[in-house]
């Protein structure tokens, strides 16, 4: 329960080994913390280098390990927009600047979508995806929900490239086919050829990934305006009819004008959540992106059909959707994580989402929605998520999401080693020599210490270290990146 527990972080120091056949921490010795022990342990120990994978981290340079990052919603194509934003809100934002990099996901030669080749997605569109899960690897992300576009060959290719890079993903192919909501030049031909289509991405992957290690499908209806009723129905049949049941992720309640369009739309549901349930697109295995304005019964539904949240503050602010009230969503029972929403969100980055998701909270309270909500008119800060709450919801909150929280996310024994080694740099040194020396030394390219934004000066106590890393780092910071005990990226020198 992520309400109630409060997250510790502790330090500390050692070394931990990970199997080398299935990449689960096998146990760690914290006594082991010296040249000479660190021998007599190896020494201790009978297994050899083909088992396990000793991992250390360098303390001079202030390295720790933490877990991977969670992305629980980021959009692949949309990585060339990142930034490009405007000043529109979320529709208008769809049609000007979504729908039309998405569009050019598409093959020429293969209008009708017939084609599942990766290999028949345009070149462009390849560099993109190769660049979107390096450059989220580089930032720590270690598991990511993507929605792709309505391409079959451009969806695999994703799959395929998250494969190759050893990068955790669940990838969705997005369904469109609402005439008078979409675009005519990006569209589903209809809801039943969306959904082939939908199946033949679905079969892909698992052939690809057959027991679903690291990659899964996952069905995407982009949200209710974009799906027929039928889509949304058939959506919700296609994903009860696989053993286990295949995930699902949309869109919820993120902007005030979406909403009453969703109302005007489906006049019979009661409420937009009730809109995905009547569809039984509300499972336990659904992200829904968002969530900014739900009432309370939505929450409570939401709950009850075990669904999950992903926050995506960064992206709420760009697009002006609104404050998402987090520490009530959580309060009310249902799972929070966090996602960048690339493109409506600004950064690739899970830390920088990690930040606004705490700026947000302290202001949230200020918003006449919220203290509506909440019966608040007052606040007892309760709502503020403080470092350690958001570090929580990027990786423990995020494998909840996910519904992995006893695999990753943490460092428990028996947990996968998904992970990323966090370097700060050396303290900076407390030198006898002048400021105006110091300057000329680094003007000479002299290393002071400092890795990125992070500068420490050595009366930082490790907490203090952390708060310095979640908000000022970034992935300068990142030296290692871990997925399923195998290493998956190393920064460049
Ligand atoms: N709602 C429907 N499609 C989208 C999208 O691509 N991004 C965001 N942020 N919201 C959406
Ligand atoms: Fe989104």
């Amino acid at each position: 329960d992520s309400s109630s527990a409060k997250p510790k972080l502790a330090r500390t120091q050692g070394v931990l080994w990970v199997s080398s056949d299935d990449g689960r921490i096998k146990g760690y010795d914290w006594q082991v913390k010296d040249d000479a022990s660190f021998q007599s342990f190896l020494s201790s120990h009978s297994w050899t280098e083909a088992d396990v994978t000793i991992v250390q981290s360098n303390d001079e340079q202030n390295e720790f390990f933490f877990p991977g990052f969670i992305d629980t919603h980021i959009h692949a194509p949309q990585y060339p927009n990142l930034g490009l934003f405007g000043s529109k809100g979320l529709l208008d934002w769809l049609n000007e600047y979504t729908f039309p990099v998405e569009a050019s996901f598409g093959s020429e030669s293969d209008p009708e979508n017939k084609d599942t080749d990766p290999k028949d997605t345009p070149p462009e569109g390849l560099r993109v995806y190769d660049e979107v899960v390096s450059k989220t690897l580089a930032h720590g992300t270690t598991c990511a929900s993507y929605f792709a576009t309505i391409h079959v060959p451009a969806t695999n290719a994703l799959a395929a490239l998250c494969h190759k890079h050893g990068q955790r993903a669940f990838v969705g192919r997005v369904c469109m086919d609402n005439p008078d909501q979409c675009p005519s030049y990006y569209i589903d031909q209809s809801a039943d050829e969306g959904l082939n289509a939908t199946i033949r991405t679905i079969d892909y992957i698992q052939k690809l990934d057959p027991n679903g290690t690291l990659i899964n499908p996952i069905v995407t209806p982009r949200f209710a305006p974009s799906c027929s009723q039928h889509s949304l129905d058939s959506l919700g049949k296609l994903a009860a009819s696989y053993n286990p049941p295949l995930w699902i992720q949309t869109h919820i309640s993120e902007n005030t004008d979406e909403i009453a369009l969703v109302q005007k739309l489906f006049p019979e549901s009661s409420s937009y959540a009730d809109v995905y349930d009547k569809a039984g697109l509300l499972t336990n295995r659904t992200i829904l992106a968002h969530g900014v304005h739900l009432t309370k019964e939505e929450m409570t539904l939401i709950r009850e059909r075990g669904s999950k949240v992903s926050h995506c503050p960064a992206s709420n602010s760009a697009l002006g959707s609104g404050l998402a009230p987090v520490r009530f969503m959580l309060d009310q029972g249902v799972a929070v994580g966090l996602g960048t929403d690339v493109a409506g969100g600004y950064s690739a980055s899970i830390l920088e989402v990690a930040r606004q998701a705490s700026l947000v909270s302290r202001v949230v309270q200020y918003s006449a929605e919220y203290q509506e909500l909440t019966g608040k008119k007052t606040s007892d800060g309760s709502e503020k998520l403080l470092v350690d709450d958001v570090l929580y919801l990027a990786t423990r909150g995020g494998a909840a999401v996910v519904d992995m929280a006893d695999d990753i996310g943490g460092f428990d024994k028996g947990m996968i080693w998904d992970a990323q080694l966090i370097e700060l740099g050396a303290i900076i040194p407390n030198s006898t020599a002048s400021p105006l020396d110091m300057a000329t030394l680094a003007g000479r390219g002299v290393e002071t210490g400092s890795v990125g934004n992070v500068d420490l000066f050595g009366n930082e106590t490790w907490q203090e270290q952390i708060e310095k890393w979640m908000w000022s780092g970034d992935d300068r910071n990142v030296k290692n990146v871990w997925v399923q005990g195998k290493l998956v990226h190393t920064r460049d020198e």
